[in-house]
């Protein structure tokens, strides 16, 4: 046996002692192997607002969607100007469709919005009404979609963007016309509408302890007082690097729960001003993590959602001019340290 014979012979052989090392370990190991961010933990479920127009038509976006989030929240399909363009002809086909998808891939799905002031109707913001017609027309809206998706849908963010940031409510078409009651009024037709659906609260800045996060906190205790059915709040969490983070999130997170709410984090992005660094993306990295982390200190925070997984479809750039790269996926769908660290703080604390 020649030298060379012997040597291929004892690679052959501890080859496949290798291979039955590396099937043991990779059987188990497979086993437990989590396969995206929606098997690395229990609570927070993690979701993602979804783009409609991409479910289905895009392979990498529907797979990572897929692979990633056991949560979703339609970004624009659910909204009053998506759900009624034409008075009266209601069209939940695209919403329909992200709900039944959501079904098949065992995702949970959260309504997002009953009522807000942006993305409203055009015949109802160039319309006059008396305010008697504007409250029948918003009771009949609530109603009419907490009901068709009544039993599939997880939770409503029944109330969106309500406050100022000092704390007083903003001045809309509903504050107006209906006076401060409209809140609880929207809540009770919500109820009526999908009885079994968590009806949330839902703003940004709200994250800190601050004029603005009192504000819902004594929302909460009032619609209680009056016996009127609120079930969780939800904080947006659209953060920037460039400005401070909050660092009492877990604290106010805490004190809510502690009013017998549920809490989430629902609309998780952190832009940055372009360009992008390495530098800038690591910060990013910490403050999404930081949300997490406050999120799953807290046993009443139930979901942690990212308002769009990649950059190449974030609504950022579009709002915020000279700023971007907000999510936790590149234009690219690759993974980028943001994903690497939410992946990180997941496993971290899986055993908790
Ligand atoms: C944004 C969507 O991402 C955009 O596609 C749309 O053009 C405008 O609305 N707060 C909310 C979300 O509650 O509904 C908003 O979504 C982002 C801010």
């Amino acid at each position: 046996m020649s030298r060379s014979n012997l040597s291929r012979r004892a690679w052959a052989r501890a080859s496949a002692l290798a291979l039955v090392v590396l099937a043991l370990a990779a059987g188990p190991a497979q086993a437990h192997h989590p396969r995206g961010l929606r098997d690395l933990a229990q609570r927070p479920l993690i979701g993602t607002a979804v783009n409609t127009d991409l479910l289905g038509s895009d392979a990498t976006y529907t797979s990572i969607l897929d692979r990633e989030f056991n949560s979703v929240t339609p970004e624009n399909a659910m909204k009053w100007e998506s759900v009624e363009r034409e008075r009266g002809v209601l069209d939940f086909s695209a919403a329909d469709r992200l709900v039944a998808h959501a079904r098949a891939h065992r995702q949970i799905v959260r309504g997002h919005t009953l009522l807000w002031h942006n993305q409203l109707p055009a015949w109802l913001t160039s319309g006059t009404f008396t305010n008697d017609e504007l409250e029948a027309i918003l009771r009949e809206h609530i109603i009419d979609e907490a009901s068709h998706f009544r039993g599939r849908v997880y939770a409503w963010d029944v109330v969106n963007e309500a406050f100022n940031e000092d704390g007083t409510l903003r001045d809309t078409i509903w504050l107006r016309q209906l006076g401060p009651g409209y809140i609880a009024k929207a809540f009770r037709w919500a109820h009526q509408g999908d009885p079994h659906a968590k009806l949330y609260y839902n703003d940004y800045n709200l994250e800190s302890i601050g004029p603005k996060s009192d504000a819902a906190y004594a929302l909460v205790q009032d619609l209680r007082r009056q016996g009127v059915r609120i079930d969780g709040v939800g904080f947006q969490g659209h953060l920037g690097i460039q400005y401070p983070y909050p660092d009492t999130l877990g604290d106010n997170l805490e004190r809510f729960a502690a009013l017998g709410v549920d809490v989430a984090l629902t609309e998780v992005d952190v832009r940055m001003i372009l360009p992008v660094t390495a530098e800038k993306l690591a910060t990013q990295a910490e403050q999404f993590k930081g949300m997490l982390n406050s999120c799953r200190a807290v046993r009443r925070c139930v979901s942690y959602t990212v308002w769009g997984f990649d950059d190449l479809h974030s609504w950022v750039p579009g709002v915020f001019a000279g700023e971007g790269a907000a999510t936790p996926f590149d234009e690219n769908y690759r993974p980028k340290p943001a994903y690497f660290a939410l992946r990180d703080a997941l496993a971290r604390h899986r055993h908790r």
